[in-house]
């Protein structure tokens, strides 16, 4: 049976990227599918977090998921380290996976920077602990962005790997076609499953980024979003009548992306619309279609962080949620692999 695992890191608080590449995906597919979402403290920390603060963003994580329409009650949503068994698997899948395919992983390569020897060992086992997050739950669908493609391909060669590598034991413990973890599938769609910085199309939009002025973060005020598409970098050309027309000017592909994804309408619709215009009278349409979302979300997340105890309860029971579904799941784990358990 499908069921989808998704999950965002607790570092600063949410932009457009992550909302529009990945949270709108998962605001659909909880009216059709179980849903577990989590927020990845465990991810967190393979850079320094200041404790404090860590709090507060699982916090604000959290609310934001509330806010932008997740359902506590139509969807599992929790922080991982409340469930051992994301460490526990964890642990096994980085026996499983190979020195060489994390060696190829580019967000690594990315975050290390350059004086490799000092990034954390957690930072470059990561892609070891998501695959655990989404097969911990065998889920079947996992709604990302298009950066985390990679990241999703190598979880499926764990999968595979794992249930070559015991296949014997998977089938004596009763999983007679010797597959016992399913090979997750990325959900990448629609037309801003990469956002880029609204400073500069070749980079995408990040929370590392040193500019506010690069993204729209989900709190950001009606004023803060206008100036900020206001100062959005553009080329002279009126927008193109057809999608062929983006060569060469990703800037135009972005903010086009964008407000197709937020009005639900496909690219080539929004074209037809504001082709051959100008970008002055696109980017008045634009920020007032952003404001007209994001504001609402922004005061809804700024609520709930008002209550931290209420956030905290709702992560207590998503947590005990998550346990009952992936406690068995490990314990079948801890069989195939040899250990003994009471
Ligand atoms: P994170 O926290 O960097 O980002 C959360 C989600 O937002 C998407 N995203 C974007 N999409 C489009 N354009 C952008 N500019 C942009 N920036 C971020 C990401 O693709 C992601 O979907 N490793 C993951 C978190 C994770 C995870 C998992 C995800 C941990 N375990 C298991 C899925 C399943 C990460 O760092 O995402």
């Amino acid at each position: 049976t499908p069921r989808v695992f998704s999950g965002m890191q607790p570092t600063g608080s949410l932009h457009l990227g992550n909302y529009l590449g990945a949270m709108v995906n998962w605001i659909k597919m909880q009216e059709t599918h179980e849903c577990i979402y989590c927020v990845v403290d465990l991810h967190a920390i393979t850079v320094w977090q200041d404790p404090a603060e860590l709090r507060n963003a699982i916090r604000q994580v959290t609310a934001a998921y509330i806010a932008a329409g997740l359902d506590p009650k139509k969807s599992i949503l929790f922080n991982q380290s409340q469930v051992s068994a994301h460490a526990e698997l964890a642990w096994v899948f980085n026996c499983v996976s190979r020195l060489g395919w994390l060696n190829r992983m580019t967000q690594f390569k990315e975050k290390a920077g350059k004086d490799r020897e000092q990034a954390s060992v957690g930072l470059y086992a990561y892609p070891n602990l998501m695959a655990a997050d989404i097969l911990a739950y065998r889920a079947t669908h996992v709604p990302v962005g298009e950066d985390q493609k990679q990241h999703l391909e190598l979880a499926r060669d764990i999968a595979q790997k794992f249930n070559n590598d015991f296949s014997a034991s998977i089938i004596a413990e009763g999983f007679a076609d010797g597959i016992f973890f399913p090979q997750p599938e990325p959900v990448i769609t629609g037309a801003a499953t990469r956002v880029m910085s609204l400073r500069d199309g070749s980079k995408k939009m990040s929370k590392s980024d040193p500019s506010d002025l690069s993204r729209i973060n989900m709190t950001d005020d009606a004023d803060t979003i206008a100036k900020k598409i206001q100062k959005a970098k553009t080329d002279p050309e009126p927008l193109p009548s057809e999608e062929g027309g983006f060569s060469g000017r990703p800037e135009a592909e972005n903010l086009i992306g964008i407000y197709a994804t937020l009005v639900d309408k496909p690219v080539d619709a929004v074209l037809a619309e504001f082709g051959g215009q100008q970008f002055s009278a696109f980017k008045k349409v634009l920020a007032d279609a952003l404001v007209a979302k994001i504001e609402p979300i922004a005061n809804e997340i700024k609520r709930l962080t008002g209550d931290p105890a209420e956030i905290d309860r709702i992560l207590a029971d998503g947590s005990s949620r998550a346990r009952e579904i992936a406690t068995p799941i490990m314990g079948k784990v801890k069989d195939i692999v040899g250990f003994i358990r009471s």
